[in-house]
């Protein structure tokens, strides 16, 4: 049975506890919530992956309290340390060397020589960090392949029954997943555009040296619904998610604003879902910026599933 928890002080140490325990604990961050697990432990992180149903064991996000925490399980250069150090905490992830004979189940890394580290900006996520006083893996707390949850109605949805406990926090900030950067060669590159703003930062070409991000499949982040993007106007019963002036059903922003687009996205998303939407249809949204991350999330819930 799931425990749901309050995000007072006595619900974030019974969250810490489920967590020493083994158990996994969905909780909010800056992004979307995470589905948490104790990064140490084979098991633990076993769990996460049979709740979410997730088909492959893709390395999963390291969530640290501090800096320091991050610097036990990666091997930092001078330019990551400087990034995290300038940036933490923020929605922003780093892949660096893994440190070795760290404490990091083999199974958080996927055997990889690398490991993706990240402090979230959330007083709830930090404080059930400090409570815990340990690494959680956490990837977002949805079913594989499902839309990411930005609130509790939407983790309830998607895996009540099927987790420890879920922490009841309010509706998470941006609103899509981490920015993750690799600082593996000698400048960062943008491995997944995010809710951190990466302009200026090289962005993955065709000839690197860094591993490609296995979690980024095709198909992702998908409702059951088809969805054509790109549309000002709808045809059919489409359900018509809007944006800037291209008014919709919803409008992620009437202001053409896109923070505040990214954070409605997946509310959106989910609504569309709940309403049996069987077609959806998306507004033209800039490709700047924020944009970016939003039109990448929109083109692999657009891409057939596999
Ligand atoms: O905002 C977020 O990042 C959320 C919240 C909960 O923190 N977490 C999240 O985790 O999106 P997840 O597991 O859905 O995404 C992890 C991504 C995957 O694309 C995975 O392949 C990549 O990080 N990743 C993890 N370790 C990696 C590594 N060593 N090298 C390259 N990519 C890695
Ligand atoms: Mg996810």
């Amino acid at each position: 049975m799931t425990e749901f928890l309050e995000t007072s002080e006595a619900g974030i140490a019974r969250a810490a506890q489920l967590l020493a325990k083994g158990e996994t604990v969905a909780f909010p961050t800056d992004t979307v919530y995470g589905l948490g697990a104790d990064a140490r432990s084979d098991a633990a992180v076993s769990a996460i992956y049979e709740a979410k149903g997730r088909p492959s064991f893709n390395p999963l996000i390291v969530h640290v309290a501090s800096v320091e925490m991050a610097f036990e399980f990666g091997v930092f250069s001078d330019a990551a340390r400087a990034f995290v150090e300038k940036h933490w905490p923020a929605p922003v992830t780093v892949v660096v060397p893994l440190r070795e004979k760290s404490a990091l189940s083999t199974i958080v890394t996927a055997g990889q020589p690398s490991v993706a580290l990240r402090m979230p900006r959330h007083e709830v996520a930090s404080q059930l960090l400090d409570a815990f006083g340990g690494p959680l893996a956490a990837p977002s707390a949805n079913l594989s392949g499902r839309i990411s949850p930005t609130t509790v109605a939407h983790v309830t949805k998607g895996l009540s029954g099927r987790i420890g406990a879920i922490l009841r926090g309010g509706a998470t900030e941006a609103g899509l997943e981490s920015t993750i950067l690799s600082f593996l060669g000698d400048a960062p590159i943008v491995l997944r555009d995010g809710a951190f703003d990466s302009t200026g930062i090289l962005r993955e070409t065709g000839n690197r040296d860094v591993p490609i991000v296995p979690g980024q499949l095709a198909s992702h982040y998908a409702p059951d619904a088809a969805l054509r993007l790109n549309a000002v106007a709808v045809k059919g019963d489409e359900f018509h998610i809007g944006f800037g002036a291209v008014t919709g059903e919803i409008n992620l922003s009437p202001a053409s604003n896109l923070a505040e687009a990214a954070a409605r996205l997946y509310s959106a998303l989910h609504r569309a879902e709940d309403k049996g939407a069987d077609r959806i249809a998306v507004a033209p949204i800039p490709n700047e910026g924020l944009g970016r991350a939003i039109n990448d999330r929109l083109r692999r819930a657009a891409a057939p599933r596999i």
